[in-house]
């Protein structure tokens, strides 16, 4: 129940999903917890459906998108005023899209690189300060099996979810000198509403083939990041961490 005591932590794209199940984990385990999201009313539900499970405001909910630079910058101010610090950096916002490569319009293209690459980049470079002031730090870049293999579409995502795997190592053989240790995570398909837009054919397709045989769900997630927050992977860093049910294994 403490392996966040004391521990202050952001994590963008809160709202729902991934993003929430993490930082029910996270409070629940003792760390106080600032989540950002451009669904700034579900946010905040989310935050006090927290809050009322734990009978405390460990959670604050706060409007920001991940390609603003103000927007992380007011985020990390809540982080510092309202809980003493930042210890803990979930990059976790990001939007998927199925469309290949002579599908995928510049707009497209330009929407998808600004919140899952250019907004991973942005989170860190305004987070790196507050976590130097208290001796280190645990950044968790969410990729996905997407930045480690191909498939028919999805180009842009796939090129982002690429990127964020060396944006970490980058970061990771950056910072290690200042405690800062920051890994990627590699999910399959896990079942939040982002998923909603793949065919319910080719999800069970996926299903049949997965070897565990079923997809993953936020929580099972979240266990993972909480490993990477928490002190107990001290030795972690530059890493990419999978799970994803078995498939890349195939
Ligand atoms: N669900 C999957 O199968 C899967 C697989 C691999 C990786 N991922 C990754 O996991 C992460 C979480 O996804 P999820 O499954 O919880 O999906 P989700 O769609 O439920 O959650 C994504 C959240 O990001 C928020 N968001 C979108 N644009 C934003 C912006 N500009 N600024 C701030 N917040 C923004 C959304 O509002 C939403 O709350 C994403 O980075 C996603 O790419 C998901």
């Amino acid at each position: 129940m403490d392996r966040l005591r004391g521990k202050v932590a952001l994590i963008s794209g809160g709202a729902r999903g991934q993003g929430a199940a993490e930082a029910k984990l996270f409070a629940s385990e003792g760390a106080r917890v600032v989540i950002g999201d451009v669904r700034d009313d579900l946010c905040g539900e989310t935050a006090n459906l927290i809050n009322g499970a734990i009978g405390s405001a460990v959670v604050r909910a706060v409007h920001l998108d991940v390609t603003r630079a103000a927007d992380w910058r007011a985020a990390v101010d809540t982080c510092v005023r309202d809980f003493g610090g930042l210890d803990i950096l979930v990059n976790n916002a990001g939007i998927f899209n199925m469309s290949g490569l002579e599908d995928t319009s510049e707009e497209l293209w330009d929407s998808i690189v600004n919140i899952n690459q250019k907004g991973v980049w942005l989170g860190m470079k305004e987070c790196v300060t507050a976590m130097r002031r208290r001796g280190g730090g645990s950044i968790i870049n969410i990729s996905s099996v997407a930045g480690l293999t191909g498939s028919t579409g999805s180009t842009a995502y796939h090129g982002t979810k690429g990127a964020v795997r060396l944006l970490t190592k980058a970061a990771a053989v950056q910072y290690g000198p200042e405690k800062i240790r920051v890994n990627s995570v590699h999910p399959g398909i896990i079942n939040t509403q982002m998923v909603d837009i793949i065919p319910e054919a080719m999800r069970s397709q996926f299903q049949n083939l997965v070897p565990l045989r079923r997809e993953g769900t936020a929580e099972d997630v979240a266990k993972l990041v909480l490993f990477l927050a928490s002190d107990d992977s001290s030795y972690c860093t530059g890493a990419e961490f999978v799970i994803d049910g078995g498939l890349t294994a195939i």
